[in-house]
């Protein structure tokens, strides 16, 4: 239930929630089913770090999500989906209808050996049977780890490895624009090497040839018809995990953030309610009309797992899934949806606005967009420019945008406004929602107080979404995120304070990029490109790009026998592709002789860095470098 219906409202849920934290959460909290309350609402400590919320509490997700729905909207749409084809039928399912599906997949994992615990490694399309195979895993309490689509097998094998899953649903291929993605392929070929996976279950979906393993392989199509709809809930701790969902790191190997069955259950549902003000119980029941909300991410990130699945179902709303791209037939395809099923919450990334907005206004102008009530964007701060052009634009200026800045490791949104509430300022997400607690500290730790601050955006004090731990490595979640700042939860982003006391994200402060907002760890990309048999090193930076918002800018060093060549580079750019996946391909590459680093023998990337922007002049000082000649050389060759 919407809880913040005015700024008074807000002020006073925002100096409750610092008072009583506790007393603010339970309340939120007992809006769901329990099978038991909790005994205690929160133990914590940033040092260890150790968070638990509703202490000894029993719940399913799933059953908030759907069968506590079935007495009242048992015949609403709770599901959308848009084909990326928009000439192939529009598949919607009912509350009931989802119910079913997901009680008929939780019986096919559980025939196929799946149990409680067991780390299931979802690898899939943009089609309705991502979202019910997560809420089956769910319903079992079987932790899923969802991995984009758009990962290639080396990188979906190192998840696979690192849960140790034993069992991947995934589907033949999946079709996105005009292309036709093989996804079993990927998997056989990441089953090399993960003998710990002994069931694939495929789902049929372009009709590829796929090849079937005997005793492994199975079709979803075939499991299906062996079990019935009726599938009880698993009893969970609300802090046994409910998934993993991998993230970048400043290191090679991506991080298995973990997050927990009730602080998240909690935390979405009350974030999706307020910030986007959606009232399901205001508006009437059954058909399809009921509050349409369309997050497009990816499922494979957090903002679909929260935004897309979780947050809407949670409240009992209308959400959309589309399986394609904006691009796709032609540049006007997310605002034709938008007509075609009266959406009336759209939340996107600034990367998509921008590119849109590059496209020109004429794919914008043969649709109404009249059912838009609020704009949301999420992943990257976004520019004055693009935040106008969809306000003016898109929302027909009638439509407040929350600009919502949060983390794969929040679980939820942290500093957003409140959706018509908040008075908004183009570029910033604003305030922090009530139980967040936000601070700016400079580079020794210390907080910076009053307004008109910048400083790296820390978190003093839990929230039920937070971060439990990353998996099977608490000792990496200590030194990622709680020990830069003792006792706080560091963020990793630059943030500004403004007079009003209005938050904007500045952006990364570590070795991690956002790439159409994509958060790339810039060492995974050289682990990558170090594939390359030719390579002999490599160093990644970021640079400003107009649409992508931050680009990759990739210099190698090739052994002696490999000369600078477009041939060379387009080798490394497919390297990337197959070891990483396309959303990691260089935009630019520059073969050099050598990388400018320190007598330590740590490279210098704050001098790459401003090569790669361009901004030479002021490249500090070099003198203590290992071969300062090498900078000299590298600026001459920028590409
Ligand atoms: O740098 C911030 C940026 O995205 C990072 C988190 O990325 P990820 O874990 O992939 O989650 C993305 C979806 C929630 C943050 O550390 N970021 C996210 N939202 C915003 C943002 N930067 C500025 N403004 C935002 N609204």
């Amino acid at each position: 239930m919407i809880s913040i219906n005015s700024f008074e409202d807000y002020k006073k849920q925002y100096a409750l929630s610092v008072q009583n934290p506790e007393q603010f959460w339970e309340d939120k909290a007992n809006q769901f089913v329990w099978k038991k309350k909790w005994d205690k609402v929160l133990e914590w400590n940033f040092e260890e770090p150790d968070v638990k919320w509703f202490l000894g509490g029993k719940l399913n997700i799933t059953e908030n999500c759907l069968d506590r729905h079935l007495k009242e909207r048992a015949h609403q749409t709770a599901l959308i989906w848009e084909p990326n084809n928009p000439n192939e039928a529009v598949r919607k399912f009912t509350y009931k209808e989802l119910h079913s599906e997901v009680c008929w997949f939780a019986n096919v994992l559980k025939n196929n050996g799946a149990k409680k615990g067991d780390r299931i490694c979802i690898y899939m399309p943009m089609v309705p049977e991502l979202a019910i195979a997560v809420l089956a895993c769910a319903r079992i309490g079987a932790i899923h780890s969802v991995v984009f689509g758009g990962f290639s097998f080396n990188s979906l094998s190192d998840r696979i490895h690192d849960a140790d899953c034993n069992l991947v649903i995934t589907a033949d291929g999946g079709f996105r624009g005009s292309k036709d993605i093989p996804l079993k392929s990927v998997v056989d070929e990441a089953l090399k090497t993960c003998p710990t996976v002994k069931k694939v279950i495929v789902l049929e979906r372009t009709k590829c040839n796929v090849t079937m393993l005997a005793d492994r392989d199975v079709w979803w199509h075939d499991e299906i018809k062996k079990v019935s709809d009726k599938c009880e809930v698993e009893i969970m701790d609300a802090e046994d995990m409910l998934f993993i969902l991998y993230t970048s790191g400043s290191t090679g190997k991506p991080k298995g953030v973990v997050h927990t069955c009730g602080g998240y259950m909690v935390y979405t549902a009350y974030t999706f309610e307020n910030v986007f003000q959606y009232d399901a119980t205001s508006l009437p029941l059954g058909g399809t009309k009921s509050g349409i909300f369309w997050c497009t991410a990816d499922i494979g990130w957090i903002t679909g797992h929260s935004y897309l699945v979780y947050g809407p179902l949670l409240a009992g709303a209308t959400t959309l899934m589309f399986e394609g791209i904006p691009t796709y037939p032609d540049a006007g395809r997310f605002w034709k949806i938008i007509d075609k099923h009266s959406v009336n919450i759209f939340y996107t990334a600034p990367t998509a606005i921008r590119s849109l907005e590059a496209m020109g206004l004429d794919f914008v102008k043969p649709y109404k967009l009249n059912s838009l009530r609020v704009l949301g964007s999420v992943g990257e701060p976004i520019n004055v420019e693009a935040w106008e052009w969809y306000y003016k634009n898109i929302g027909k200026e009638n439509c407040p945008i929350v600009d919502t800045w949060w983390q794969t490791e929040t679980g939820g949104i942290m500093i957003s406004p409140i959706a018509g509430i908040t008075v908004t300022k183009p570029g910033f997400a604003t305030l922090p929602l009530p139980g967040v607690q936000p601070v700016l500290l400079d580079e020794h730790g210390n907080e910076l107080l009053g307004n008109n601050v910048e400083g790296r955006l820390c978190m003093k004090f839990p929230w039920p979404g937070i971060i439990r731990t990353t998996y099977k490595n608490h000792a990496r979640c200590k030194e990622a995120y709680f020990s830069t700042f003792k006792n706080y939860y560091f963020t990793g982003d630059g943030c500004r304070r403004d007079a009003d006391g209005y938050y904007r994200i500045t952006g990364r402060v570590d070795d991690v990029i956002k790439v159409s907002g994509h958060l790339l760890g810039t060492a995974e990309i050289e682990n990558a490109i170090n594939e390359h048999p030719d390579i002999v090193e490599s160093a990644v930076v970021g640079f400003a790009h107009e649409i992508k918002g931050w680009g990759i800018y990739a210099y190698v060093i090739p052994d002696r026998e490999r000369k600078d060549s477009d041939e060379l580079k387009k080798e490394i750019t497919a390297t990337v592709n197959k070891f990483m996946g396309a959303i990691a391909k260089p935009d630019k590459i520059q073969i050099v002789s050598g990388l400018p680093k320190t007598r330590s023998g740590k490279i210098m990337r704050r001098i790459l860095r401003k090569i790669a922007e361009g901004d030479i002049n002021n490249l500090g000082d070099t003198s203590t470098l290992l071969d300062p000649a090498v900078v000299e050389e590298i600026v001459k060759g920028k590409v």
